[in-house]
């Protein structure tokens, strides 16, 4: 069976990468945007015969980008499923690096949608037979879905690149409760014994607003705050403030997702983090590790 890898107009760099590890056949799509606001996409493929029976492995991250908000990314998501749909290929593997939306997970005020749940839904419906992502906001909301679900795990390659900049005696700071499981995870792949600190963090469900409680003594260490998205940067510019204050030399921002929204990387910076590092789940001035490798052992332990 062939193997193609459909790169996604989000995605194009990481869907070459996977291609190449995978040695598999890319396929580039045409898109473009009707003068109405309507997206379109054809795959770019010669004969409707080229898909049939064969695997498919569709790439599309959902990051809101200067160049496009989440909504058009996940159309262009269901136009490419879709179209691979209707070639009948013997798989359709949709690997979604960020899921937009994912942090409408549950219902915190009276009235709301658990949106991402019917994102997840309309995937599937559309045509995927298995759906990747990685570091999933909560990944509770897979139990909506009835193919199978894989949630990966970005910590060691963050966390090995970190190393490669040669940390001197480590703290691993998480910025909320929800982060700990993830920081701990980060800390082990850094190495033995690295303590990981837990802060309070309390977000007002209504304005946004951040509050965040924590007192540390990190004189002379390196400080590595690690969390899985850094939107508007405002949790971890208040984490990085605190650790700042208790004397850290270095202190490393690390996020699965950079999205890095408006002033996020201004604020960053003024907080006092040395380096923003982040993964290529989405494109920006902080993809520093790729997930190409750690998504490739992922499919190619499903083949
Ligand atoms: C929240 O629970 C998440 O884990 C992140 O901490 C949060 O989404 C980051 O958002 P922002 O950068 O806007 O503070």
């Amino acid at each position: 069976m062939k193997q193609y890898v459909v790169a996604g107009p989000a995605s194009q760099f990481l869907a070459v990468k996977l291609a190449e590890l995978l040695d598999a056949i890319v396929i580039s799509t045409e898109y473009k945007k009707f003068p109405d606001g309507e997206c379109y996409l054809r795959l770019d493929i010669d004969e409707e015969s080229v898909f049939f029976e064969q695997d498919v492995i569709i790439v599309q991250t959902t990051g809101a980008s200067a160049v496009a908000d989440q909504n058009q990314r996940f159309m262009e998501l269901i136009m490419m499923i879709s179209a691979a749909k209707r070639l009948n290929p013997a798989h359709i593997r949709v690997v979604v690096p960020y899921l937009a939306y994912s942090r409408q997970d549950k219902v915190f005020r009276p009235g709301e949608a658990i949106f991402v749940e019917e994102l997840l839904k309309w995937i599937e419906q559309a045509g995927a037979t298995e759906f990747y992502t990685v570091d999933v906001h909560a990944p509770k909301v897979f139990e909506v879905l009835n193919i199978p679900a894989f949630n990966l795990d970005p910590m060691e390659v963050l966390a090995q690149t970190c190393k490669n900049r040669g940390l001197s005696d480590p703290v691993v700071i998480c910025p909320d409760k929800g982060a700990f499981e993830r920081s701990r995870a980060f800390a082990r792949h850094l190495g033995e014994n690295i303590p990981v600190v837990q802060f309070e963090k309390k977000r007002d469900v209504k304005t946004g607003q951040i509050t965040m409680r924590g007192e540390i003594d990190v004189q002379g260490r390196d400080v590595i705050i690690a969390d899985d998205i850094i939107a508007t940067g405002g949790t971890m510019a208040r984490a990085i403030q605190i650790a700042k204050k208790g004397g850290a030399t270095t202190i490393y921002a690390v996020g699965t997702h950079p999205l890095l929204i408006g002033n996020a990387v201004v604020k960053l910076i003024s907080a006092g983090t040395t380096e923003i590092i982040g993964t290529d789940a989405l494109d920006s001035i902080a993809m520093q590790a790729s997930l190409a490798e750690t998504i490739a052992n992922a499919l190619q332990n499903r083949d």
